[in-house]
């Protein structure tokens, strides 16, 4: 194969989008943003990384945002867990690292939610180090270019593939030909309809030579997601909806939800677990069945909204959110169905 940088660069300097994160490279912007992207298309994340910039613009803020202040700026953007290790990450960069980044593709590794991706992200964008970022854009890029029928989620693909890039990677510019490898996939090498009329690397590419750009890169697919109903009580009272914070480990850890119970209920069970509560409610109406798919598991949500005129002081792990306090809270895109009833 002849090298790929020249021509790979020569058509991302001519076509690479301006971002803020690439306009400014420092490694605490090129960490958030990749966090971001790292489930999240490029559209979506721009307002989201503009605000927490604002918010948080460096890494002891960060490792000081009160916990509802960060949710709230994640919301919507979903997989929590990235928000909660980037905050870990930032404690341990101020209590260990004097609050920068080490630049150093090891020691980033040993941080919580920096995988080999993201450290390779930031060593080579913003510290200029000669290492592999490796994300599905370059697994596509690279099956294609080399006509690799290995599927994708194997351990040792992924590793070929880190072998190859590491082979074309001029030591020179790492950063840049990692971020054209990423940018190449995102808007010419894309997963359907790539297009291999307009395509730089069109000459060497073995995949278009036989006819397959487009079948490539092989995946297993994907386990099918275990099926758990879960039952909602959107309960009502003179103070506002009935909230209730999750366990801090686990899915959505750490996050309020309305009163949600992870099994099939009968509006009888909701009913009595609410008046355990001091609760007495009415039923109001059944909410329209909703389905929220979370990376293994898919959420099949009903309930009831409930009114009471009851208000009793409440234990530690619920409140009632109003206008006064709905901005300082997020509520998960699971209940996303029900959010014009919760936030009024
Ligand atoms: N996708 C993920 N990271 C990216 C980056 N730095 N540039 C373009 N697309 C990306």
């Amino acid at each position: 194969m002849y090298p790929i940088a020249p021509p790979l660069l020569g058509w991302f300097y001519a076509n690479r989008r301006s971002l803020p994160f690439r306009d400014d490279p420092t490694p605490y912007h090129i960490w958030v943003s990749e966090i971001m992207l790292q489930q999240t298309r490029m559209t979506a994340v721009l307002p989201y990384y503009e605000r927490f910039m604002k918010t948080l613009p460096d890494i002891p803020a960060l490792a000081a945002c009160p916990m509802e202040t960060l949710h709230k700026l994640w919301e919507g953007l979903g997989y929590y867990s990235r928000v909660h290790n980037l905050q870990k990450a930032a404690q341990v960069v101020c209590e260990t690292y004097g609050g920068e980044l080490p630049g150093d593709y090891e020691t980033l590794l040993t941080l919580p939610g920096i995988g080999p991706y993201t450290a390779g992200a930031i060593a080579s964008i913003s510290f200029g180090l000669p290492c592999p970022a490796v994300d599905g854009n370059v697994l596509r890029v690279f099956s294609r270019l080399y006509c690799d029928e290995g599927d994708i989620s194997d351990p040792a693909v992924k590793k070929r593939c880190t072998e190859r890039v590491m082979e074309h990677q001029p030591p020179d510019s790492p950063g840049d030909f990692n971020q054209a490898l990423m940018e190449f996939g995102a808007l010419v090498c894309t997963p359907r309809s790539p297009d291999c009329a307009h395509c730089p690397l069109g000459e060497m590419c073995e995949a278009r030579a036989a006819g397959c750009a487009e079948e490539l890169p092989k995946k297993a697919p994907k386990k099918d997601r275990k099926v758990q109903k879960v039952t909602v009580a959107l309960v009502r009272s003179p103070k506002g909806v009935l909230l209730e914070k999750r366990p801090e480990k686990g899915l959505l850890a750490g996050l309020w939800q309305p009163y949600t119970v992870e099994k099939e209920c009968t509006e009888a069970d909701m009913l009595a677990a609410l008046t355990s509560l001091g609760l007495h409610c009415r039923t109001v109406s059944p909410l329209t069945p909703a389905k929220h798919l979370f990376t293994h598991i898919e959420w099949q949500l009903s309930g009831w909204i409930f009114d009471t005129d009851d208000t009793p002081s409440l234990p530690e792990n619920m409140l009632w959110l109003n206008a006064k306090n709905r901005d300082y809270f997020a509520l998960p895109s699971a209940f996303g169905a029900y959010r014009a009833l919760i936030v009024v």
